[in-house]
């Protein structure tokens, strides 16, 4: 791991799994990390000390992303805590299952306020104590693109989070880059039947899964790619190139 400069990064949901890969990524490459988190207050603290253990800097910042007020008081507790803010990764979400016929107001509103609103008032609150030459990322998802079954309202918000892209590389041009990453699978919940993996690997034409490492590696890049903006970066072994 490189010695942390002063670049300060803040990625939602980097308690575990995938979030937890891009504030690794980053701190790998020399980023201080705002490791945000929810439940998983002990997969934070286990982010942090690994981060420190290889030398990095990094500290833990609790919020329920659910909560409206939220994303201004985060970013105001990062920047009290290391004193600037050069980067935000969008990656917190849910993947509620919302079939379609059940699916009531109250899961619709959940789901939207999680996935697309919060990330839009956090790029906000950032983008309010952001320098020139900071950059914003949003983690997307395949699913935008592509209706799975019983998720029609986390693919409608995930394809809110590519227009949003969009909007706000617009609105914060030229001090503030923003892009997303559309992953494809890169990491199974929990008990999912190995033969559904199977399955979806066959039909990708790399012939597997990704690798939250795989999306940390893209999310870095964006984030030091200085003439890339408003675009969305698919990281899904090609899965879009079969439809
Ligand atoms: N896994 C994949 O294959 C895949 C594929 C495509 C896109 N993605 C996208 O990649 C990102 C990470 O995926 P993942 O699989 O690691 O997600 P995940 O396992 O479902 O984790 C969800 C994350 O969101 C946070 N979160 C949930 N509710 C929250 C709340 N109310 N307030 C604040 N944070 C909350 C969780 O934090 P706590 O645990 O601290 O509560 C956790 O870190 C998501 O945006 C997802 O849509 C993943």
């Amino acid at each position: 791991m490189s010695v942390p400069g002063t670049r300060t990064a803040l990625v939602t949901g980097a308690g575990r799994r995938v979030g937890r890969a891009i504030a690794f990524g980053l701190a790998e490459r020399g980023w201080r990390v705002a490791v945000h988190h929810h439940g998983s207050s002990e997969g934070a603290a286990e982010t942090v000390a690994a981060i420190e253990g290889r030398g990095g800097e990094a500290a833990t910042f609790r919020a329920d992303l659910l909560s409206a007020a939220a994303p201004d008081a985060l970013v105001a507790e990062v920047v009290a805590r290391f004193g600037r803010l050069d980067a935000l990764v969008n990656s917190a979400a849910s993947m509620l299952r919302t079939p379609v016929g059940e699916t009531t107001a109250a899961q619709f509103d959940e789901v939207v306020a999680l996935n697309l609103r919060a990330p839009f008032l956090l790029a906000q609150a950032a983008a309010r104590v952001m320098s020139p030459g900071s950059a914003i990322v949003n983690v997307g998802d395949h699913m935008a693109d592509e209706p799975v079954p019983g998720y029609a309202v986390h693919g409608v918000a995930k394809a809110g989070v590519h227009a949003m892209t969009r909007h706000l590389a617009a609105a914060l041009a030229p001090g503030i880059r923003v892009n997303a990453v559309a992953p494809g699978f890169v990491l199974a919940p929990e008990g999912y039947p190995p033969d559904a993996i199977a399955r979806f690997a066959a039909a990708t034409p790399l012939e597997r899964i990704g690798t939250p490492e795989e999306v940390a590696d893209a999310v870095a890049f964006l984030l030091d790619a200085t003439y890339i903006t408003g675009e969305t970066l698919r990281v899904d072994g090609g899965r879009r190139l079969r439809r």
